[in-house]
């Protein structure tokens, strides 16, 4: 392994001999006539290894070493000295210097010692990885064990701003085509999609292929120009804002989907190497989630579509039952807008009148479009329909939530219904919002043996079997919902 060694020493030519012997060892060797050169020469390159004379002008061995210790306490520094100075080098030592070298050198001795040096930094180097890449193996530990993408960026978000000591942090998803957040999960962080820099310029910057951004007010940040991510921005945060970074989030190597930002406060160190390149490594991590989470969705809308369709199959090939389904749906959406069900429940209910007669598929076709009345072991089998549904979806993990609509859309308040003659306290409002959007609409179609009977006695025969059959609450909403003409035979 090679590294950067610095050499120090006032005489030329010792700097030029030491330069030679070391670079044929293979080091990217720099040189410096005194402390306050070298000093120069750290900042620009951070060396690994120096090599320092301790008599020079300006700033000599020892405080040079104080200095470079200081700094950084795991550079190695090793001082070479003449015998005038071999007690200043063992007090060297003392201070946090690791070797001492004596002059007139033997070549031989220089190398060994250079040698043992550059194996002591190896192994710190290599541990300091380790500490990098520990983390790394926990976390994606645990995103095996996450399933929902929420979760999964949640647990993303935190272990970011975890892991870079940021009190500060957010997940952005963008909208396709669009530079406008389509959601956010923030922590603590002011993010204002529209006004604010860490928002909209850095967000356009992203889109326009920024492999990531470091958001500093330090023009002279040492990621700058060291790391082909790392881009400056001018900042207009807060004043109490610290540095930020931002990386990318991708899907398929090619959208930029969305971002990653951690934000530090003023009172903290900035960001280093190792921070970015763990977030871009956790952003990677995100953008695989988010396409998973995609593809198991895009599936599960095949699936559903599939279902729906032989539905629709199986009821049109009945004229009475042509369309029942869809329109069940449509009024259990309508029910539970009314009553203020939130997004997911609302899409819940309608699929479950979607899906609520699948189970005819195992019921005998001849019975389903019998031209008479059913006898009663007919009818029996017909009954079994809400189960053989239930059953049907339950490898559906996805469709978890519906089944027990499907199940029960043929119970009644009074516990007189099928299959599991449950009462109304037992069933809750989505499975009730089934059994009258099933029961309104079938009275309102067109049925053997007895046609239409038109809106005025279908309100009737609901406000009948209130509290019995039906919900009361329910069919009071189905009522006005029908007198305003939403719940109809038409589309
Ligand atoms: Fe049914």
């Amino acid at each position: 392994m090679n590294f950067k060694i610095l050499v120090v020493d006032d005489e030329e030519i010792m700097c030029t001999l030491l330069k030679e012997v070391l670079s044929a060892e293979g080091h990217d060797v720099y040189t410096a006539s005194n402390g306050v050169d070298a000093l120069g020469v750290l900042e620009e390159e951070g060396c690994d290894i120096i090599l320092s004379d301790i008599r020079m002008p300006d700033m000599d061995g020892l405080k040079l070493l104080h200095a470079i210790i200081e700094r950084d306490p795991e550079k190695i520094v090793i001082m070479m000295t003449g015998y005038a100075t071999l007690a200043t080098a063992r007090e060297a030592i003392k201070e946090g210097a690791y070797d001492y070298l004596m002059k007139p050198f033997d070549i031989e001795g220089v190398r060994r010692s250079i040698k043992k040096a550059a194996e002591r930094r190896r192994l710190y180097l290599e541990n300091e990885r380790l500490k990098t890449i520990m983390p790394l193996f926990e976390i994606s530990n645990r995103l095996i064990e996450t399933r929902e993408s929420e979760q999964l960026l949640e647990l993303i978000l935190m272990s970011a701003m975890n892991q870079t000591k940021s009190p500060k942090g957010a997940i952005v998803l963008f909208a396709k085509n669009n530079d406008l957040p389509l959601s956010v999960l923030k922590r603590d962080l002011e993010l204002d999609s529209s006004h604010n820099d860490l928002g909209k310029k850095a967000i356009e910057k992203l889109l326009s292929g920024a492999n990531g951004l470091l958001v500093t007010r330090n023009d002279k940040h040492p990621l700058i120009g060291k790391m082909p991510r790392v881009k400056t921005l001018p900042f207009a945060g807060e004043p109490g804002a610290g540095d930020a970074v931002l990386c990318p989030i991708t899907v398929r190597r090619e959208d930029t989907v969305g971002c990653v930002i951690v934000q530090k406060d003023t009172t903290q160190d900035s960001f280093s190497e190792g921070d970015c390149d763990l977030l871009a490594v956790l952003s990677n991590q995100a953008g695989t989630s988010i396409e998973n989470s995609r593809l198991i969705k895009d599936l599960e809308q095949v699936s559903v579509s599939t279902l729906q369709s032989l539905v629709l199959i199986l009821e049109a090939k009945s004229p009475y039952t042509s369309g029942h389904s869809l329109r069940v749906s449509r009024y259990a959406r309508l029910i539970a807008l009314e009553l203020g069900f939130d997004e997911k429940e609302v899409k819940r209910v309608e699929a479950g009148g979607m899906l609520h007669d699948i189970g005819k598929i195992g019921v005998s076709e001849d019975i389903l479009i019998k031209p008479a009345p059913l006898t009663p072991e007919e009818y029996e089998q017909v009954k079994r329909h809400p189960v053989i549904g239930d059953e049907m979806l339950a490898p559906l993990a996805y469709l978890r939530d519906v089944r027990p609509l499907i199940r029960h859309h043929h119970e009644r308040m009074d516990g007189l219904g099928y299959p599991d003659g449950i009462k109304a306290g037992m069933l809750s409002v989505s499975e009730r919002i089934m059994v009258v959007a099933d029961a309104y609409e079938a009275m309102l179609a067109k049925r053997p043996f007895r046609g239409i009977i038109g809106v005025k006695n279908a309100r009737e025969e609901l406000l009948e079997h209130k509290r019995t059959q039906f919900d009361a609450d329910l069919v009071d909403v189905v009522i006005r919902l029908s007198e305003k003409g939403s719940l109809t035979l038409d589309e």
